[in-house]
């Protein structure tokens, strides 16, 4: 089943039918106030942290409520219904409406009863608060009096999960008040003189939050939940819309909301606006804030239009025209926004991530910044600028870097205290490796080698250059290895589910650590380090060949070793026989030869591969898993324990574009992309615009369910798994290498892209159908040796035609 479809010049996706298998949603704001929206108004907001910053409440796993309620009411039939098809769920044979997503916008359109509402959701660029702007017109022949109504449900306490939770407490901090045109909600409003007493008491300082209506006189307003909706109704049908009249009831204790009505009388064809507002914002800002917005419909336009031109123009920087309508619309837009947001907010916000995590995940931030690089690459660097400094000075990630992160005086997993805080216990084998993809990524999109040079603090104590962090980032592997010689599992390694401890061994970490001495060597080559080089290329070479050695099985990598020595991944196990990443990493390490690579692939196709994307491992663990084998708490066919874990296909993808099997590369793509999923909803579930975490296996008996939306590692890895696999844009120190790895079926295909501050018009011709290769290469007229093109042969614009 199909409930939308993109459209691309707009940038948005266009939801067609609300009931969809689940809330469809869309990020509002940045980290200074940032808004979750579902395609049914439901969701939440906070300011500056999801975890202690929350204002608008929502209950998790609760169908989709509350939300940003737009009620309209016609008073002559008493008829009621509201802007989004929820919460009053009109019948949809009479109901009829449109959810556009945009770029850090949602619209909402309806038309019920011959009146056709439309509200803009939305938060303004660098602002700190939201928008609801509504514009209802008549579109039948008689005048008619509506009543509209917005409501706001404001949490009693800034911590979430206080608000649910402590109900002794947080019940009774909370008050509202009237003022013309707002509501304001106080959260330990009784503090407001022991504060202005200087004395000191916890939570001294009083809480703001404003819910306002501008643009129309305000006819009617209600500050208290229990009222608005009436004991026995719900949000479909709150006594405050029913009646229509809000009681002017404020709230002191229990539960505190903002409702705000204006009486519109509308003449046939008559348009009127208002607008919404909602921030945490105290007396006089609020007034302040209200006056902004007393001409709706001249102010709103205008934000929107900056809004858009901000996030339109950041895409612009690489954009794709190939055969496949559903990949351009993920890279140009979707794809691309994803990876914004999971750059943007970690893990810690949407409607599955409930907003606890209150920091970053190191090794899930430093992929996330992989997402970004070619679109906004000073941003992404400075954010690994951000990660070094989250690096322990013995070269080890701190797994969770808090948000209020202090690089140079923070606790490591070897204190206690950060153990407490954070519930991190030791250090994970992966997280610090994760730097030199991300790095190299940013130094070859930009060239500006002189960021090697940077000094960069170490989370804990003392500084380095970036080329020296990334050093000790090896240093940390090698001063943790297991009795083998690879390096340790440690607490975890990528995969949060296998604990293989000090004595145990990860091959994938493995496969890090030889990407990693490839590229440090690369790099100490540049720098003209000579005796590092050497050094590197030595290191380099012993332990490929070791890992080769000890990993190698049959017709596979293996996963690794336990702490009692035991074999993880081999061919004959009864369960976890065969891991797709070990496979994976093996070819985009660069240590299997090409004979081993074609057989490991094919074992992947063979073993793992289904129509919804290619399995985590096979089979699930069940009555045979080691101690460390946390997975099999899960059920079978489902996240680690055998699910089609969705970050992994970005890993997949990539390495047989690598090896030049664009056909193969683009099945794997199509299987677990959104877009491709547009026309089975009612399979996949999840928006089909945004990666979700995993995908249920065939082992499941929901086999192509997806879940976990929008924050995951998957938004990155797709996007390099396509552009720098299939699409073969392959920057490195100097230049840029053209090697697509495309269906042989494709004619060809184009792409803009900004590179180095030049523009680069690319097309890609495919007369003889091949699925990698190339015949020829011209630069603005001009034949290259190869698929080459160094950086400085670069002009402003850039004519290039590589031909298959
Ligand atoms: C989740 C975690 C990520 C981990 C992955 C595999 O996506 O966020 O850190 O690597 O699961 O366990």
């Amino acid at each position: 089943m199909q409930y939308g479809y993109f459209d691309d010049k707009e940038r948005e996706y266009v939801i067609t039918c609300p009931d969809t298998p689940a809330p469809w949603v869309n990020y509002l704001g940045s980290p200074e106030y940032g808004a979750i929206i579902s395609n049914n108004a439901g969701g939440y907001s906070f300011a500056k942290s999801g975890a202690n910053g929350r204002i608008l409440r929502y209950v998790f796993n609760q169908f989709d409520e509350p939300g940003r309620y737009i009620y309209i009411r016609d008073n002559l039939s008493k008829d009621y219904w509201s802007a989004s098809w929820q919460p009053v769920g009109k019948n949809l044979t009479r109901y009829k409406s449109e959810c556009r997503h945009g770029m850090a916008y949602t619209k909402m359109r309806a038309l019920y009863a011959g009146i056709s509402s439309e509200v803009l959701y939305y938060v303004p660029l660098d602002a700190a608060h939201e928008v609801w702007a509504v514009a209802v017109r008549n579109d039948s022949d008689v005048v008619r009096e509506l009543t509209v109504t917005g409501y706001a449900e404001f949490t009693n306490n800034p911590n979430y999960e206080q608000d649910q939770v402590n109900l002794q407490y947080s019940q009774f901090i909370t008050r509202t008040e009237f003022e013309n045109d707002h509501i304001l909600q106080l959260i330990h409003g009784n503090l407001d003189a022991v504060a202005a007493n200087g004395k000191e008491v916890d939570n001294k300082d009083v809480g703001y939050r404003l819910f306002g209506l501008a643009g129309q006189r305000v006819s009617g307003y209600c500050g208290n939940k229990e009222s608005f909706l009436g004991r026995y109704h719900g949000y479909g049908d709150p006594q405050g819309v029913t009646t229509g009249k809000l009681d002017g009831s404020m709230n002191y204790n229990e539960n505190a909301c903002g409702a705000l009505s204006a009486v519109l009388v509308l003449n046939p064809g008559e348009t009127a606006h208002l607008a919404f507002i909602v921030g945490a914002k105290n007396r006089e800002e609020s007034r302040a804030l209200m006056a902004r917005y007393a001409d709706p419909a001249a102010v709103c336009p205008e934000e929107l239009a900056a809004l858009k031109a901000h996030w339109h123009t950041r895409l612009e920087n690489f954009q794709i025209h190939t055969p496949s309508a559903e990949m351009n619309s993920m890279i140009n837009t979707w794809n691309a926004y994803n990876c914004f947001m999971t750059f943007t907010w970690s893990r810690a916000a949407s409607l599955i991530y409930c907003g606890l995590r209150n920091g970053y995940g190191y090794r899930d931030t430093v992929q996330d910044i992989q997402g970004v690089i070619h679109l906004a690459p000073e941003q992404a660097a400075e954010k690994i600028r951000f990660m070094l400094s989250a690096q322990v000075d013995n070269g080890g990630g701190l797994p969770l870097v808090k948000f209020t992160h202090n690089p140079g005086h923070e606790d490591t997993p070897d204190d206690p205290s950060y153990v407490q805080e954070t519930g991190h216990p030791a250090y994970r084998a992966d997280d610090a490796l994760w730097l030199f993809p991300t790095v190299y990524k940013y130094l070859a999109e930009t060239g500006n080698l002189a960021f090697l040079d940077e000094v960069i603090p170490y989370a804990n104590k003392g500084a380095a250059t970036v080329y020296e962090h990334l050093q000790r980032a090896i240093d940390f592997s090698l001063e943790h290895l297991g009795p083998h010689g690879m390096p340790a599992g440690l607490y975890a390694d990528w995969n949060d589910c296998l604990r293989l401890g000090a004595e145990g061994e990860s091959s994938f970490v493995a496969f890090q650590l030889v990407l990693a001495l490839r590229i440090q060597k690369q790099l100490a080559e540049e720098k003209g380090d000579a005796a590092a080089a050497e050094k590197l290329a030595k290191q380099l070479a012993d332990f490929s060949a070791l890992v080769e050695k000890l990993c190698w099985n049959e017709d596979r990598y293996i996963r690794g070793f336990t702490e009692k020595g035991e074999v993880i991944g081999r061919r004959t196990d009864p369960e976890a026989n065969l891991w797709l990443n070990p496979q994976s990493w093996a070819v985009i390490s660069g240590l299997a030869d090409s004979e081993k690579a074609e057989t490991i692939l094919h074992t992947v196709q063979e073993g793992l591969n289904t129509e919804y994307g290619v399995m985590l491992m096979q089979p699930p663990y069940h009555a045979h898993a080691f101690d460390g084998a946390l997975a099999v708490i899960y059920n079978a066919g489902v996240k680690e324990n055998a699910g089609i874990f969705s970050q992994s296909q970005g890993w997949i993808i990539l390495a047989e574009a690598l090896c030049g099997h664009g056909n193969r590369a683009f099945s794997y793509y199509k299987a677990n992309s959104p877009a491709e999923q547009n026309g089975c909803a009612e399979i996949r579930k999840l928006e089909p615009y945004c990666y979700g975490q995993f995908t249920e296996g065939k082992d499941s008996p929901h086999f192509g369910r997806s879940h976990v939306h929008w924050l995951t590692g998957t938004a990155s890895t797709m996007m390099v798994g396509a552009v720098e696999g299939i699409l073969g844009v392959r920057p490195d120190l100097h230049g840029l290498r053209l090697s697509p790895s495309i269906p042989a079926a494709w004619d060809g295909f184009t792409m803009e892209k900004s590179f180095r501050g030049k523009k680069l018009h690319i097309t890609v011709q495919n007369p003889a159908h091949k699925e990698s290769g190339f015949t020829s290469l011209m630069l603005n007229g001009a034949a290259m040796p190869d698929n080459y093109i160094p950086a400085d042969k670069l002009a402003a614009e850039n004519e290039i035609v590589l031909t298959m």
